[in-house]
């Protein structure tokens, strides 16, 4: 395969083939309801075209592409209700098509589905890419939980850095993880190894950072979520950071405020506000500007890897797709 497309078509085809029911139906109506609205399925896509990347068999990684997105759509059931979030992919979100303590125990259960597609395939590395998934998922939730305690911390105690630090790991990791996987089932050179982590980890840093400006300026319809949810959430988000780099002080006492409320101002009111700040002091573009900051970065760590150009060419355009995505 030397496309993207094809990439997508056929981790698309491997999710297609797979059954997700079972009994009880309340546990698995809600994972199978997940898992076939899909979505842009980027890190099973990362996982093979790493594999093929050192000239591995994609049959070998079929099931370890299962694992990482079934991973990832667990992560999605609970982070949509740690954030309350009523719309996932343009659908309900399992929480609100259903209740809480189905989301907690259907996503619960795909965590542990998600080892048993690991362990569907033997192979001599399994141990070292177990490894890899079980440190990536704890720094994935240790992530989470940085932007759990964002919202309560106070605005002047959080930084850029710190930002950086948790979306590193609630996001970037998973992606670099997966790419990481997806060379160890071929065996590839440790350097690689790390040059394609580094890679995944700005390609991360860079869809964090466009998913916080998609929350404010993407279009619902298109972008699957409800915007304005980091501004209800009292979310720090690289939006946020951004806009208090370059306001004036009367802006920023204001931004300060709508985002330490606890008061009684109606959520939509204050997601109208807060986009009128943003609007006014041209946040969209500063922020365009450093997520393609980011996105070169990745672009620099893959030209750095030592394989045929010709195999590099669908990571090269999944990082073109992700740069302009809407959703
Ligand atoms: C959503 O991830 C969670 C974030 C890390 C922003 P995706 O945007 O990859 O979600 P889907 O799987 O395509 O819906
Ligand atoms: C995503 O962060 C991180 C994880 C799912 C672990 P967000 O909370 O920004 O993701 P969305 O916007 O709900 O997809
Ligand atoms: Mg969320
Ligand atoms: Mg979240
Ligand atoms: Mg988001």
């Amino acid at each position: 395969m030397t496309n993207l497309a094809e990439y997508i078509e056929t981790v698309n085809g491997i999710f297609d083939r797979e059954n997700f029911v079972s009994e009880p139906h309340e546990l698995y109506e809600p994972i199978d309801y997940t898992l076939r609205l899909g979505g842009k399925r980027i890190r099973p896509t990362l996982l093979l075209a790493a594999n093929s990347l050192f000239g591995g068999d994609i049959e070998t990684v079929k099931d370890a592409a299962l694992g990482i997105e079934t991973f990832h759509n667990f992560t999605l059931l609970h982070d949509d209700l740690m954030d309350r979030s009523p719309l996932r992919r343009g659908k309900p979100t399992v929480y609100t098509k259903w209740d809480e303590n189905t989301a907690v125990l259907s996503g619960d259960t795909m965590f542990a589905i998600a080892w048993r597609y690991f362990l569907r395939q033997p192979t001599t590395q399994l141990r070292e890419i177990l490894q890899c998934f079980v440190e990536t998922a704890i720094e994935v939730c240790e992530g989470q939980q940085k932007d759990m305690n964002f919202e309560r911390r106070g605005l002047a105690d959080v930084s850029l850095a710190d930002y950086l630090d948790m979306i590193r790991q609630k996001t970037a990791v998973l992606l670099a993880g997966a790419l990481k996987i997806g060379a160890l089932y071929a065996d590839a050179p440790v350097e690689d190894i790390s040059r394609l982590y580094d890679f995944g980890i700005h390609l991360g840093l860079a869809f964090q950072m466009q998913d916080d400006l998609l929350d404010g300026y993407g279009d619902t319809a298109v972008f699957g979520k409800k915007t304005g949810q980091d501004i209800r959430d009292n979310k720090i988000s690289f939006l946020l950071l951004t806009a208090l780099t370059m306001c004036d002080d009367t802006k920023r006492s204001a931004l300060t405020g709508y985002f330490s409320s606890k008061d009684n101002m109606d959520e939509e009111e204050k997601v109208r506000r807060v986009m009128e700040i943003y609007d006014s002091i041209g946040l969209k573009a500063e922020v365009e500007k450093n997520v393609d900051a980011e996105f070169v970065a990745a672009k620099r760590s893959l030209d750095m890897i030592d394989a045929e150009e010709n195999l590099k060419k669908p990571l090269r355009e999944l990082v073109t797709a992700l740069d302009g995505r809407k959703k």
